[in-house]
């Protein structure tokens, strides 16, 4: 008798360490002098090859303002596939898209508006009642337009205290098995809403942006040989093919 058993990458390929997190993976540390550029090489190739392989591009962009000069840049790149992207969001603060802060708001103004990509192809977090409810709205999201298909490319951004996406250090929401969380960081403006590190993970390529020497110390605690991903959350991070360190800090 044939047993059918599928698991989860998570557990078929021992990413797993024995307290639940994520196993480290080494990441790949690119020093720079742009960024914006090299992320801009890195976006290109990768959502030509996955177009190419797979006729979909599936990509989780970073909130916050380093990227925002890399999405400018694409947004003069009209002529990439962007019929067969499929953009989500990594993390939200729990306001509405018309708010300054708002991470959408910021992508819109930036990229989306900019290039040709079906709306039904952009998929920002709901923004309901409340953060759990904006949560769980996302996961139905991701299920329904990528089912268990993981990311192609995840952008991630990196605080000073060592947060990334929506985890901030001392939130549970580094070992939520979920796919969102949310939390209320103490001395964080608005209510996060964040994909999980088990969530961001599932991406072929990951690639943290790094930009600035205040990020000197969170880049060199992500960085060390060890270190408390509670205190790092960044640390819980991995990817099934790729993870990368694109910065500028020497
Ligand atoms: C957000 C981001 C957040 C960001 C870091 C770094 O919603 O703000 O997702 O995780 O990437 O805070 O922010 P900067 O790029 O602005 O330094």
């Amino acid at each position: 008798m044939l047993v059918h058993v599928s698991v989860s990458w998570w557990q078929s390929t021992e990413r797993l360490a024995g307290n639940g997190y994520p196993a480290i993976m080494e990441p790949t540390v690119e020093h720079v002098d742009d960024v914006t550029a090299r992320a801009g090489a890195l976006f290109m190739e990768t959502m030509l090859a996955s177009v190419r392989e797979r006729g979909r591009f599936a990509t989780a962009l970073s909130g916050g303002s380093t990227p925002l000069p890399l999405y400018r840049h694409l947004a003069s790149r009209p002529d990439l596939p962007w019929d067969h992207a499929h953009v989500y969001l990594g993390d939200e603060r729990f306001v509405p898209d018309t708010h300054e802060d708002s991470n959408f708001r910021a992508i819109r103004r930036a990229l989306l508006e900019h290039v040709p990509i079906p709306p039904d192809h952009v998929h920002p977090w709901p923004i309901e009642e409340d953060p759990a409810a904006s949560a769980e709205a996302y996961r139905t999201v991701l299920d329904e337009t990528l089912g268990g298909e993981p990311f192609d490319l995840t952008l991630l951004g990196l605080g000073t205290d060592g947060h990334t996406a929506g985890i901030f250090p001392g939130t549970d929401g580094i070992r939520a098995s979920a796919a969102t969380t949310w939390s209320d960081p103490t001395g964080v403006e608005h209510r996060r809403l964040s994909l999980t590190p088990r969530r961001l993970s599932e991406s072929r390529t990951v690639a943290f942006l790094v930009s600035g020497d205040d990020k000197r110390a969170a880049l060199d605690r992500l960085l060390a040989a060890d270190g408390d991903r509670d205190r790092t959350p960044a640390r819980a991070i991995t990817a099934l093919e790729r993870l990368l360190v694109i910065t500028d800090i020497a």
